[in-house]
């Protein structure tokens, strides 16, 4: 409306200038339309690529991460080997040491059965006896000795785990046994899963593969705190792996609350998740795609509401060209 007043007020009466001034004014509007579309699809790529690097940024920080959490558990590991390692010497000393003073109190008590039934000192020694409760030393000290030993083996297990997990040589490419980080990586996660689901392994044999397995061990380390964090109360995890002669495959199959195939449709996409604010960030996922793809390899899900889900990693035994690309991208 504005534009046509403003044509009235510049037309001259002369049909060639005013039909001229026209055309102009036509053309000058095609160019601004032009312009503005123009604008408009920049616009949209500036919002696109400030997307992408906020992806990236989240992503690189979900990798300083996870390589912070390698560092630390490395040191940690480090730490608790040294008093391990004594505590358990000390154990067996101990061990042996008890057994040498209940040997000597087994000669003590034959003297004692030697002692004339009345004799003051054979009453003494029966009534400290009772007091110390010896039958019941000598039944449980070797019961404590025993459990001792074997929770230090286990917090050794724990240990070994935590530093293959974090291994410094784990960012490289390397031959790795699969089913081994599968285990160390269940490990390091036990406290998020052991409330919840029982776990069941069913690995096969599998070749060694080339891979970066702090990568790999990072796979799986989102997949089962997803399968642990899928099972409302309780649960079963299954750990499945095999190989033919061109690739490995490892399975994570949880009896959890499974998804609907829209959820499943978004899954991969960075930021998407459908838990709780401050439960998870939706990245999980679309960095372990991302790690599946650089290994030349497949992320595949199979899943159904109400039942569980399955997701199988396969990767190639014989993808050399994936070398090729360095560690971090
Ligand atoms: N095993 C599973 N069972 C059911 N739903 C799953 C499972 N794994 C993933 N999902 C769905 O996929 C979404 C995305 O998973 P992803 O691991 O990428 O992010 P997240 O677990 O929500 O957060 P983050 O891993 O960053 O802590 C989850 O929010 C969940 O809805
Ligand atoms: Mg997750």
């Amino acid at each position: 409306m504005a534009e046509a007043l403003e044509m009235q007020t510049l037309m001259t009466g002369n049909t060639e200038v005013d039909e001229r001034l026209g055309r102009l004014i036509g053309g000058f509007e095609a160019r601004i339309a032009e312009l503005t579309r123009e604008l408009e699809r920049e616009r949209e790529l500036m919002a696109e690529l400030v997307a992408r690097v906020e992806r990236t940024q989240s992503q690189l920080l979900q990798s300083e991460k996870m390589a912070a959490i390698g560092q630390l558990a490395a040191g940690v590991a480090h730490e608790i080997n040294n008093p391990v390692g004594f505590v358990g010497s000390n154990l067996g000393s101990l061990a042996s040491y008890v057994d040498r003073l209940f040997g000597l109190l087994a000669a003590y008590e034959q003297l004692e059965q030697a002692l004339p039934p009345g004799h003051p000192a054979r009453a003494a020694i029966a009534t400290a006896r009772d007091a110390a409760e010896v039958d019941y030393l000598r039944e449980d000290i070797p019961d404590l000795l025993r459990e001792s030993a074997d929770g230090l083996t286990r917090v050794k297990h724990i240990v070994n785990d935590l530093k293959d997990f974090s291994r410094s040589d784990a960012g490289e490419w390397q031959e790795a046994d699969l089913n081994r980080g599968l285990e160390s990586t269940l490990n390091v996660v036990w406290n998020e899963i052991k409330y919840k689901a029982q776990v069941v392994r069913e690995f096969g044999e599998l070749p060694k593969v080339r891979c970066i397995p702090a990568q790999i061990n990072q796979v799986f380390m989102n997949l089962l705190v997803n399968a642990a964090q899928a099972i409302e109360t309780s649960g079963t995890i299954t750990l499945r792996s095999g190989a033919s002669e061109e690739q490995v495959w490892i399975e994570i199959i949880d009896t959890g609350k499974g998804m609907p195939p829209d959820v499943q449709a978004r899954i991969f996409e960075p930021f998407f998740t459908t838990k709780p604010a401050g439960k998870g960030t939706g990245l999980g996922l679309s960095i372990s795609s991302d790690i599946v793809k650089r290994h030349k390899g497949a992320l595949e899900v199979f899943s159904q509401p109400g039942e569980g889900t399955r997701f199988r990693i396969v990767l190639p035994l014989h993808a050399n060209e994936a070398e090729q690309q360095p560690a971090g991208t």
